[in-house]
């Protein structure tokens, strides 16, 4: 196999893309996206439902010729050396691509058959994969009888049969339940250490803290923030504090006190009247503090308190402006309000 190095810009880049279009009629899947993906490492592809992710992870896996823009995959090009560059990769799709009537092992082994492994060659990496995803116990049953956490483990085990460099992962845990998703991200986690580039797309940005250590923001078609997951919390006013008072009819008086102070992050307080808290943005351990003790200050008793990452929604409506809502997806909006400075 001859691989033809070119690599003028993006040394060191597993992924490259370059202007990448994708059009489906009157629909601009993809329009003009640029991205690279530094070998050993883990980016993350964040975007609601529609903004292009598998559209992405569809060309640079050569199921899908782009319309216009360059991309390449281990330095092969996704449309000139499609042969070249699918040895080099694994995919898991965003649904289960595993034959539900065959046990899992046989599953694996025929992928393996399909990767042009000797018989022999391709049993010894069913059976070392199976033990690997924990699923030795399942081997003998047909995919169809397994559990959601374990028809992913056998999607995951299923990508890195050819011994993949550049592994993409399509919205690895949607629709599965938290505790599966924690044993998925464990799996991913060990997958990155032992070495393999990943390029996952997401909704999550929960997922994309957990797993990735670069982002790019995608929304409609286009790249809309890149960057490191901490350059981007910060942009979109880091973490949420979730205050609760015991008396509801605090709330909003407390949250004018606070935005008077001045101490938040970026953004303002915001009352959550449903559920009896004030949303306040901080950047950092100083501010969450000086918070902490503004109300203690005021002499307000509180119910609870917690921290939590910016939801999708907030980093996009931080970033652009409008809700990350679909037409199938759309959240009531009415259950938060801001509170004007
Ligand atoms: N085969 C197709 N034909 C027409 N439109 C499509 C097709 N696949 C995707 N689209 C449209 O392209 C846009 C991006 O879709 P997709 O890449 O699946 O987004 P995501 O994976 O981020 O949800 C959406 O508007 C979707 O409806
Ligand atoms: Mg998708």
């Amino acid at each position: 196999m001859t691989r033809i190095d070119m690599k003028p810009s993006g040394a060191g880049s597993a992924v490259v893309v370059r202007g990448l279009v994708k059009h489906y009629g009157e629909t601009k899947a993809l329009d003009g996206v640029d991205l690279e993906v530094r070998e050993g490492s883990v980016m993350g592809v964040l975007g609601p439902n529609g903004a292009g992710k598998t559209t992405l992870v569809r060309i640079l896996s050569t199921l899908l010729p782009p319309t216009a823009g360059q991309a390449t995959v281990a330095g092969y090009d996704v449309v000139r050396q499609p042969r070249q560059l699918r040895r080099v990769i694994g995919l898991t799709g965003q649904y289960a691509s595993v034959d539900e009537k065959l046990p899992g092992w046989e599953n694996l082994y025929l992928i393996g058959r399909l990767l042009d492994l000797p018989r022999k060659a391709a049993r010894a990496r069913a059976d070392e994969l199976l033990e690997r995803f924990s699923l030795t116990d399942a081997a003998k049953r047909p995919a169809g009888t397994y559990s959601g956490g374990m028809r992913r483990r056998l999607d995951l085990a299923a990508s890195m049969i050819g011994r993949p460099s550049v592994l993409f992962l399509d919205e690895p845990t949607t629709g599965l339940d938290p505790r599966t998703r924690n044993e998925v991200w464990d799996e991913v986690k060990a997958m990155v250490g032992d070495g393999v580039t990943v390029l996952l797309t997401t909704q999550y940005m929960e997922e994309a803290e957990q797993l990735a250590s670069e982002l790019t923001v995608v929304d409609r078609g286009k790249v809309i923030a890149k960057g490191g997951i901490d350059e981007l919390k910060a942009k979109v006013g880091g973490r949420t504090l979730r205050v609760k008072p015991a008396d509801p009819l605090r709330l909003r008086p407390l949250a004018a006190h606070l935005d008077g102070l001045g101490i938040t992050g970026l953004a303002t307080t915001t009352v959550d009247v449903e559920r009896g808290a004030l949303l306040v943005p901080i950047l950092s351990d100083e501010q969450l503090t000086a918070v902490v003790a503004a109300v203690t200050a005021q002499g307000i008793t509180l119910s609870s308190v917690s921290t939590e990452l910016p939801s999708l929604d907030e980093v996009f409506l931080s970033l652009t402006g409008h809700r990350a809502s679909t037409p199938q997806e759309t959240e009531p909006t009415d259950a938060r309000e801001e509170v004007a400075v």
